[in-house]
């Protein structure tokens, strides 16, 4: 949009308007550019051209909130302007984006010259706007504190968790010395990585509630991975009459191996909840395209729910299962985050879901382990 209709510029009467507009640079701005921090002196009011713009705060290492965002013709940054107050989040681009800057005196110079009726169009648009942050806030203290409540109880939960998982690792030891037969070993060695998945997603879920997704990465060949996956599921996908179907091709990723596994976990048990006992089948495909990964997974099931797709990667969504705790996806998501990934995904009611990911590809992932 041009900067002379922007709603801004049109609180103002021709004159001041044409000041304004002489006075602001218009600007490009490239994806996740960071226009300014939280606590950082405002200097500047934004008016948006094109685009889109994030406000976030830091929950912890690579995970943020979003609290609001800004679209064309919206603006942001007057809070500041007015009151000197340091900014009170951080301020992101997404895609590309074109913004008009206003430098802080000459703002408050037209401002100060400006009719009454011109601020109270001004003051109507902030508080609308603080309204609507401070509703996103008190969503998000309500998320913290269930977060801390969550992390409080898997605290005792690990705890507990010990010492049975201690004598199924005994007792599947023991069990394999008796029975020396190759496929008594096999069955034990697959109870025994089982026992050590539930502590390990214990401990990933206690991460996950305190904020931090704390990533060992190494070079790790996607195909080798899926079909760990796929082997120790067998027993839980041929129970449930699922069939699936695997194509990667050898690539190599620089990624936390138990973390990717977590990500398919979630995936496919929502892929499988969803066919409800009836079977069905669910494909993972893998592919890379220059410097990214390309991974999809495809169930033929009856689609996310619609009232809940805007909102799904949010902790604690969940919709018609008794059991759902809402965290499959919100984790998948944060585990995609932390290797600088993305994540998304389509659905359609009757045919069924595809959750595409894209990792980060890097030549140095290549040395292989
Ligand atoms: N592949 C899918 N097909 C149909 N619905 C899905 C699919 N994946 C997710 N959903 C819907 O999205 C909701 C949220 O999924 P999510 O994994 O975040 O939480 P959950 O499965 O309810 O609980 P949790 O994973 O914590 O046990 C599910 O309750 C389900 O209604
Ligand atoms: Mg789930």
């Amino acid at each position: 949009m041009d900067l002379e209709s922007h709603q801004f510029i049109l609180f103002f009467e021709s004159e001041q308007a044409a000041e304004l507009c002489q006075r602001a640079t218009v600007e490009n701005f490239t994806n996740q550019t960071i226009l300014f921090e939280e606590g950082e002196k405002p200097d500047f009011l934004y008016l948006v051209l094109t685009g889109r713009v994030e406000f976030r705060k830091k929950l912890g290492t690579n995970q943020f909130q979003t609290l609001a965002t800004a679209l064309p013709n919206g603006y942001f940054g007057e809070l500041g302007i007015f009151d000197g107050q340091p900014r009170s989040a951080q301020a992101i681009v997404y895609g590309g984006t074109t913004l008009a800057k206003i430098e802080r005196l000459d703002l408050m110079a037209v401002i100060n010259n400006t009719k009454g009726s011109v601020v109270v169009k001004l003051f109507n648009y902030t508080i609308q706007r603080l309204r609507a942050s401070t509703e996103a806030y008190v969503k998000q203290l309500v998320y913290k504190e269930r977060m801390v409540l969550m992390g409080e109880m898997l605290n005792t939960v690990i705890h507990d968790l010990n010492s049975p998982l201690i004598g199924i690792h005994l007792s599947s030891s023991v069990l394999k010395e008796v029975h020396s037969d190759s496929e008594t070993a096999q069955w034990c060695d697959l109870i025994q990585a089982q026992a050590q998945r539930i502590s390990a997603m214990t401990e990933d879920l206690l991460e996950f509630a305190q904020g931090n997704t704390i990533l060992h990465k190494q070079p790790l060949n996607l195909a080798q991975n899926l079909q760990r996956f796929q082997q120790l599921n067998g027993v839980y996908l041929q129970e449930a009459q699922v069939e699936l179907v695997i194509q990667a091709e050898d690539i190599v990723v620089n990624a936390d191996e138990n973390k990717l596994m977590r990500v398919w976990q979630n995936l496919v048990t929502n892929a499988v909840e969803s066919f409800n006992g009836h079977g069905g089948l669910v494909e993972i495909k893998v592919s890379q395209k220059e410097q990214q990964v390309k991974i999809e997974i495809t169930d033929n099931g009856p689609g996310i729910p619609e009232v809940i797709r805007d909102r799904l990667f949010e902790s604690f969504v969940t919709y018609g299962k008794g059991t759902g705790t809402g965290l499959g996806t919100a984790i998948a998501k944060s585990i995609i985050d932390a290797h600088g990934g993305q994540i998304s995904f389509e659905s359609y009611a009757q045919q069924g879901t595809t959750f595409y990911i894209s990792l980060p590809w890097e030549a140095k992932a290549l040395i292989r382990s």
